[in-house]
C-alpha cells in the first residue's frame, strides 16, 4: 500500500502499529466488496450491472472511478449499486469472512461491523438471509481466527423513508437479535446533507423503547458540529461515527470528553470523499489534547483503498505521534467498545504488552 511507503516520520513506528492490538468500530461490510468480487458475483448471480455507465465496463475501470469520488453522495451512488450483486446467505458469509480474516491479519482483535439490512430488504433480500450470512462468518471466525471478537450493528439509511427504517428495526427486534447479542446496537448512515438528526427521533425512540442500549450515528462527516450535538441530545447516541467536524465547536469537544463519547474517525475515507484535502487536516491533536476519545477506522476499504493498518500509518505519517499517544488511542478505542468489561480487560493487557515490547526495543 502506497501510504505506508510514503511515511514521513512514522516508519520507525510502523512495526509497532502493525503489532498494536486494534479495535475497529467503523467498517461497513458492504464497503469491503472490491471491484473484482463485484464482477465475479454479478456474473455468478446473473446480475446486470448498469449499461449506461462506462465505469462498469471492467473492474479496472470501476477501480479508476473509485479513485475520483467527488463527495459522500457520489460514493454512495456506487456503494449502493454494489449491493445488487449480493443475493445469497453464502455471498454475505464469504464477504464477511474475507474481511474478518483480513482485519485479523492486521492485529485487529475487536471488530464492530456495520451493515445496511434496510437496503437489502427494500430490494427483496430478507433480513434473515443477510444476518444468517454474517453470523455464519462470525461462527467460522470463532473457530479459525484466534482472539477476535466480532459484533454487528444494523444501520438505518437516511435516504430511505422513516417507515422503512422502522420496519427494519421492528424486524431486528422481532428476531430477538438485540436481546441475544446477534447484533450489538443500532446505527445510522448514508447521505448527511440536510439530514438533521431530529428527523430520526422516532426511530431512535423506538430502539430505546425496545431496550437497545448501544446507539450510534454517522454525523459530522460532511454535516456541521451542530448535527453532532443534536444527535447526542435528541437521539441519545453514546457514540458518533466520523464526527470530525465536532472540532469546530469547543464546547462540544468538552462535552464529548466529559461524557466519554467516542468518535469513530475514518481518515482515509475523509480524504477520498474530499471532506479534507489531506490527513494533516484531521483534528487529531485537538482531540488528543482535549481528551476526546476516538478510534481509527477504514469505513469502506474496497472503495477508498486503505485498510485499518493503512489508516494508523497514515495518521502516524501526518502527526508523528509518540508511543504514549498511540497507547492512549488504543486504550480509548478499547474503552469505547461495546464488548464486556472482561473482554476490555483482556484487550487492554494486550496493548500493555505491545507498548512494553516497543519501549524495550526503543526506550521513549
Ligand atoms: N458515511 C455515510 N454513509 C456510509 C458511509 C459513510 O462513511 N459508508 C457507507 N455508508
Ligand atoms: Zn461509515
Amino acid at each position: 500500500m502506497v501510504l505506508t511507503q510514503s511515511l514521513k516520520h512514522g516508519s520507525i513506528l510502523h512495526d509497532f502499529l502493525c503489532a498494536l492490538p486494534k479495535c475497529e468500530h467503523h467498517i461497513h461490510i458492504e464497503g469491503t466488496l472490491d471491484p473484482e468480487l463485484l464482477f465475479t458475483l454479478a456474473e455468478r448471480n446473473s446480475v446486470q450491472l448498469p449499461l449506461d455507465d462506462p465505469a462498469f465496463e471492467s473492474s479496472t475501470a470501476l477501480k479508476a472511478r473509485y479513485s475520483v469520488f467527488e463527495n459522500l453522495d457520489d460514493f454512495l451512488h456506487y456503494y449502493f449499486i454494489g449491493f445488487s450483486v449480493l443475493l445469497t446467505e453464502a455471498d454475505f458469509e464469504a464477504l464477511t469472512y474475507a474481511y474478518l480474516e483480513r482485519a485479523h491479519a492486521q492485529n485487529v482483535h475487536h471488530l464492530e461491523v456495520f451493515f445496511d439490512p434496510q437496503v437489502h430488504m427494500e430490494r427483496g433480500i430478507s433480513y434473515s438471509t443477510v444476518m444468517s450470512g454474517l453470523s455464519a462468518a462470525k461462527a467460522r471466525a470463532a473457530a479459525e481466527l484466534p482472539d477476535l471478537s466480532v459484533m454487528f450493528i444494523p444501520c438505518l439509511v437516511r435516504h430511505l423513508p422513516i417507515p422503512s427504517a422502522l420496519n427494519m428495526l421492528a424486524e431486528v427486534v422481532a428476531a430477538g437479535h438485540f436481546e441475544d447479542g446477534t447484533v450489538a446496537g443500532f446505527g445510522m448512515s448514508s447521505t448527511e446533507k440536510n439530514m438533521h438528526p431530529t428527523m430520526f427521533t422516532s426511530v431512535y425512540d423506538s430502539a430505546r423503547e425496545a431496550g437497545v442500549r448501544n446507539l450510534t450515528a454517522h454525523f459530522g462527516e460532511e454535516g456541521p458540529a451542530e448535527y453532532v450535538s443534536s444527535a447526542i441530545t435528541h437521539l441519545g447516541v453514546g457514540r458518533i461515527d466520523h464526527g470530525r467536524r465536532a472540532a469546530e465547536d469547543p464546547a462540544l469537544l468538552d462535552h464529548l470528553a466529559k461524557n466519554s463519547i467516542m468518535l469513530t474517525l475514518c481518515p482515509i475515507s475523509n480524504v477520498a470523499l474530499r471532506g479534507i484535502a489531506e490527513i494533516e487536516q484531521l483534528p487529531i491533536r485537538e482531540f488528543l489534547e482535549r481528551g476526546v476519545r476516538f478510534s481509527l477506522n477504514s469505513d469502506d476499504p474496497a472503495y477508498f483503498g486503505g485498510h485499518v493498518l493503512d489508516c494508523y500509518c497514515a495518521v502516524q505519517d501526518a502527526f508523528n505521534l509518540s508511543v504514549g499517544e498511540w497507547e492512549t488511542i488504543a486504550k480509548g478505542a478499547i474503552d469505547g467498545s461495546w464488548c464486556s468489561s472482561e473482554r476490555k480487560q483482556q484487550l487492554s493487557l494486550k496493548v500493555d504488552e505491545a507498548v512494553r515490547r516497543q519501549r524495550m526495543m526503543i526506550p521513549m
